[in-house]
């Protein structure tokens, strides 16, 4: 048995402690399992919840990573059960691995919750698995530990280094603008993806698992770690023990994830130039923790804290570079000061007794607050009468002359529209045009799917124009870049004024006064909203049906109506 003592009986033991025909069921299925007796003696049953799977390109190391937090859960004095979940791969799944953040969360939750559990081990990385498996387990408020997948190997080619996402898109307009061959083209994706892990750029993934580093739920550093790297087995060994203690101590998640630890990861999202994704994501979180964050405390909190890490998509280093200039820890005592520092994490210390000391060893790569990047964070809340409730734009990876842009807008109803459209040689096209995909959003998407970075027409791209300002009810991958105005709510497929504009009209953005507008008279916005006709259901049955009857819109985090806490959390009946 673990060193530290149990602060209460097991919940497990709800399962096997009682004299009754049923709980001598439940013990000789264990042994079934290669058990003992010992096992069930009062030791912590610890849920691995796994979301390893041949499909999912970014978890392909988990399988043996969970060996690693076995190992741990063992040496600590706990017994270690893996039990597998949906993964979200995000390249491969469609239309969206956003339409099932919600479902892979439900799942978390329930596992925990019918299972004969003590705590867990969260095991994620690519993209909507962390924000997934941190909101089941948040829901079922058990002691929680999440292993982060890592990120993989910078990418190489011809002497360059790679990174995930951001250099498809800027060699796929060469290939366009006819810059590099088929062959090129060819050797690059051979070179850009070199080992397991997730994107290692500063995409949605490494935003995400840096946000539960700095949230509570991961060792310290563990986020930077790359997945290769022996010390990232090292980790999930020290995260199999700890979970062990956790569940000694108590800790649960209520005690971790306070209003503070969330104001705390907005300050990180905002240092390190995160992903848009961390928005939706993070009041998602916030909210099934009953916080009730609103996506102007991002804009309050991005104005005070500076950006200060130099990765791609919006700086130039990867997150292998990070890892070795000292990683999170030390870009968090380094801005320290901007911190509420004594949080609690799964440490069972404080996030400032987690970071003491940690040292920059590139000053390239992590800056400090008395030497940024830019002074503010780089995520930037938009609202005006095309986003009565938010829209948001990646300032710091936008060319800044479109910063404040005013210009004609060409509208596209769906995605295939679009793709029909955009490389037509007679469109009426300049780059002061501002491009509109709509019906791309939590209901219309359907799940808001990664279609807001609209590729640049191709007689542009050959005029060598790589920018131009566009908008969407969309997200956009964190790999990406461009002035790219996102996640604009209420979304058109609701009948969100995105739904009103036509091609021809007259839009201005304007980051500095934060600012989004559609310019038209009232009383012809009036008309036009009066003429709107309902779109027609999504789907008639299945999963589908589920999602577009409860998901929520962009600024209210995209969960489902029905799994925002109303309560305490039910415990199952054992019979
Ligand atoms: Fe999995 Fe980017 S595709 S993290």
């Amino acid at each position: 048995m673990s060193k530290k003592k149990l602060k209460k009986n097991l919940r497990s033991q709800r399962w096997f402690a009682e004299q009754t025909l049923r709980g001598s069921g439940h013990k000789s299925r264990i042994f079934q399992l290669g058990l003992t007796k010992e096992d069930l003696e009062n030791k912590p049953i610890i849920g691995i919840i796994n979301t390893w799977s041949e499909v999912n390109h970014c978890h392909s190391h988990l399988k043996e990573r969970a060996s690693d937090v076995k190992t741990g859960i063992l040496q600590q004095g706990g017994v270690p059960i893996e039990m597998p979940a949906i993964s979200l791969a995000e390249v491969f799944q469609k239309p969206s691995t956003m339409m099932y953040r919600n479902l892979l969360a439900l799942e978390t939750e329930e596992l925990l919750r019918s299972y004969p559990i003590d705590g867990c081990v969260l095991m994620g990385g690519c993209d909507k698995t962390t924000p997934g498996l941190l909101m089941g387990a948040i829901s079922m408020n058990l002691p929680t530990i999440f292993v982060p997948a890592g990120a993989m190997l910078r990418g190489h080619w011809r002497g360059q280094t790679l990174g995930s996402g951001s250099d498809i898109w800027k060699y796929w307009d060469e290939l366009r603008g006819g810059n590099i061959s088929e062959g090129d083209w060819q050797e690059m994706l051979e070179g850009i993806a070199r080992s397991p892990g997730t994107c290692m750029t500063m995409g949605t993934a490494s935003t995400m698992t840096s946000i539960a580093e700095v949230m509570g739920f991961s060792l310290t550093n563990a986020s930077s770690i790359p997945a290769p790297d022996s010390a990232h087995r090292r980790m999930a060994t020290y995260s199999g023990r700890r979970i062990v203690e956790m569940v000694c101590e108590d800790l649960k998640p209520s005690d971790i994830i306070t209003e503070k630890s969330v104001y705390n990861a907005i300050k990180a999202l905002m240092a390190l130039g995160g992903s848009t994704n961390a928005l939706i994501h993070v009041i998602a979180l916030a909210r099934r923790s009953t916080i009730d964050l609103k996506l102007d405390d991002f804009e309050k909190i991005g104005r005070q804290t500076p950006f200060l890490v130099n990765l791609r998509p919006a700086g130039k280093y990867l997150m292998e570079d990070f890892y070795y200039a000292g990683g999170l820890g030390a870009l968090l005592e380094g801005m320290r000061n901007l911190l509420y520092l004594n949080e609690l994490t799964c440490t069972g210390k404080s996030l400032g007794q987690n970071i003491k000391g940690l040292k920059i060893h590139n000053p390239e790569v992590i800056k400090t607050p008395q030497n940024p990047i830019e002074p503010n964070g780089g995520l930037i809340v938009l609202r005006g009468n095309l986003a009565p409730d938010g829209a948001v734009i990646k300032a710091n990876a936008a060319d800044p002359k479109f910063h404040e842009h005013v210009g004609p807008a060409i509208v596209f109803d769906s995605y295939d529209e679009m793709a029909k459209k955009i490389d037509d040689p007679s469109l009426d096209i300049s780059e002061n045009t501002i491009l509109i995909l709509r019906n791309a959003g939590p209901i219309g998407g359907p799940g808001m799917p990664e279609w807001g970075m609209l590729p640049i027409p191709k007689k542009l791209v050959k005029k060598g124009i790589r920018d131009m300002v566009r908008i969407s009810d969309a997200r956009m991958s964190g790999t990406s870049y461009g002035t790219c105005v996102l996640h604009v709510a209420p979304e058109a497929w609701i009948g969100g004024p995105l739904s009103l504009v036509k091609t021809g009209d007259t839009i201005e953005l304007s980051v500095k006064n934060r600012s989004l507008n559609l310019k038209v008279s009232a009383t012809e916005f009036d008309a036009r909203r009066k003429s709107l006709k309902n779109k027609p259901e999504r789907f008639s049955r299945g999963y589908g049906r589920l999602f577009v009857q409860h998901v929520l819109q962009a600024n209210e985090g995209c969960d489902f109506d029905f799994l925002e806490p109303s309560g305490p959390t039910p415990e199952p009946e054992i019979h």
